[in-house]
């Protein structure tokens, strides 16, 4: 028998099924439902924010809420659109109350990211805030890494020993709370498209 290839997006839905009905998060008895990602499964940019919030939560979609319409902006600055690139996040699962995850939760969720990034194959990995650089970090060197300060690494790229080049960007929530910020994350987002 002819032995097929499942597509990109067909690897990435059987990524997000498995979410849904096996992952061992501990988040899954609380969340809605996994919030797996979404954009094109052939993108050169992935994007990795930290976990879903409620809306998320709620649609199954990341990136919907406040900080999405934020994301949405910086993406349009530099010309590009949901489509053209692939969106996620560290957790799939939104914690109680927006809380930080923990490494349990990471942990168990990190897995089907990296198997989304195998599939993939970006270019660029654009971490979202301390916590997916964070992750991202000790994915790259095997070590545990504290939370880097974003001051010291935001817009700069970081080649990595897996081939990929890393860009740290302040997570778009964080203009929600300081709208000066959203002049520099601007600034910082041109180093997605150079
Ligand atoms: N913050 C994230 O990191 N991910 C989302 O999907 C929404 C907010």
């Amino acid at each position: 028998m002819k032995k097929t290839s499942l597509s990109k997006q067909a690897q990435l839905n059987a990524i997000a099924d498995e979410l849904r009905h096996h992952s061992t998060c501990p988040l899954r008895k609380t969340a809605t439902q996994p919030v797996a990602g979404e954009g094109n499964p052939n993108a050169k940019i992935v994007f990795i924010g930290e976990a879903p919030g409620k809306n998320e939560d709620l649609s199954g979609r990341p990136f919907i809420g406040q900080a999405g319409k934020v994301l949405d902006e910086l993406l349009a600055s530099v010309n590009l659109k949901r489509k053209d690139v692939f969106i996620t996040s560290i957790e799939k699962f939104r914690p109680p109350n927006n809380r930080v995850p923990t490494p349990k939760e990471i942990m168990a969720c990190f897995p089907y990211l990296e198997r989304q990034i195998a599939i993939i194959q970006p270019k660029i990995i654009v971490t979202l805030g301390r916590y997916a650089l964070q992750r991202m970090l000790e994915w790259e060197s095997g070590e545990k890494v504290s939370p880097p300060p974003m001051a010291d690494y935001h817009g700069k790229k970081i080649p990595s020993k897996k081939g990929y080049i890393y860009l740290p960007l302040y997570h778009p929530a964080a203009a929600l709370y300081n709208r000066k910020l959203l002049a520099v994350m601007k600034d910082d987002f041109l180093a997605v498209i150079r």
